[in-house]
């Protein structure tokens, strides 16, 4: 199979993805904890574009982090509690996203008609915040994993940890490197591939969401169908690893009794924040000892390991003019061929 350096640097191609995505797949924004009282707001990218998700006195909602006036950033850290004022001049929002000061307003002869920063519908999934282009297509993405998700979701203890961090990278470098298997046991010798190449395994598909159950050991289950069956009568098993890919660049992951994101927001043809989150579970508590080994020894060690790696392909691909490459997949990265297809 032959790949294109292009397919990871080219603007055109980047456009084209982006231009198709955002119109169906929704973007994992947040856990609803994040956005429990008046003023709350989180900051994310929704396909190369700055959003702000809100929270009012009744309700959610998420606009362009564009100021009306001459398109200043409203916000700048990622997370917190303030109004919603524009640093530069001082037009001022409610948490809806609608303008409600100008400063000095008799000194414009034009003013916007419209009155509302551009609007991302909030979509919800237990207690989940995601953001759509258009009202169902949560729902249509996730298909008959919403109900599932939901469960999960519903089942979260608390926000144990999360952390924003940037790759100087291509999303689809980002996504790839999280569907491959290959690469855990040179990577990550001393976490993810600290018990070598998987043995038992199973890749299972649910739309184009893709979904891995593996295990250490041959008596947990890694039957995908029983475990829906069993979590929709609140049943719930944290044996094993399980992945959720939901399409096409968050990663859900049940491991070690704890449940964590990685979502994986575009900024840029080469920049990309990894969006992390975990939580411990209600039907599976554990101690904050032991949160924090599996934070600091696992999963953030885990995350900057494939950083680098990712950072250093990306680097290589950009430098030369665009060249063709052959590569050959072992059984462990043949999602990423799947991945692709599904993009295309
Ligand atoms: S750009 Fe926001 S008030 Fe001027
Ligand atoms: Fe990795």
């Amino acid at each position: 199979m032959k790949n294109n350096s292009s397919y990871y640097t080219s603007k055109k191609i980047y456009n084209t993805e982006i231009s198709k995505l955002k119109l169906n797949y929704p973007v994992f924004v947040t856990n609803l904890s994040k956005l429990q009282n008046e003023g709350d707001y989180v900051l994310f990218n929704f396909y190369g574009e700055e959003y702000i998700a809100a929270k009012s006195k009744n309700k959610i909602s998420i606009f362009q982090n564009r100021c009306l006036h001459r398109s200043f950033p409203l916000k700048e850290k990622i997370n917190g509690n303030e109004k919603i004022i524009c640093p530069y001049h001082g037009w001022f929002y409610n948490y809806e996203g609608k303008l409600i000061g100008i400063p000095q307003k008799s000194c414009f002869k034009v003013l916007p008609k419209k009155k509302h920063l551009n609007q991302l519908i909030p979509e919800v999934c237990g207690k989940f915040l995601f953001a759509s282009f258009k009202k169902g297509n949560l729902k249509k993405s996730l298909g008959k994993l919403f109900k599932v998700v939901e469960k999960i979701s519903n089942n979260i203890n608390k926000l144990e940890y999360s952390d924003a961090i940037e790759y100087n990278a291509n999303w689809k470098l980002c996504v790839e490197n999280s569907l491959d298997e290959y690469h855990i046991v040179k990577v990550h010798p001393t976490n993810a591939g600290y018990y070598g190449y998987m043995k038992n395994y199973k890749y299972y598909e649910e739309g184009k969401n893709l979904i891995l159950f593996s295990s250490e050991s041959s008596k947990d289950s890694i039957d995908y169908k029983e475990f829906c069956g069993n979590i929709l009568k609140d049943k719930f098993d944290y044996s094993g690893y399980k992945i959720f890919n939901l399409f096409p660049s968050t990663s859900l992951t049940m491991y070690f009794g704890l449940l964590y994101f990685t979502n994986f927001h575009i900024v840029s043809k080469e920049k990309t924040i990894n969006n992390i989150e975990v939580f411990s579970n209600k039907s599976h508590k554990v101690s904050d000892i032991y949160v924090k080994k599996f934070v600091d020894n696992f999963f953030t060690r885990s995350v900057f390991e494939d950083k680098e790696i990712i950072e250093r392909y990306q680097k290589k691909l950009e430098k030369n003019s665009p060249y063709k490459f052959q590569e050959y997949f072992s059984v462990f990265e043949k999602r990423i061929k799947t991945f692709r297809k599904f993009l295309a």
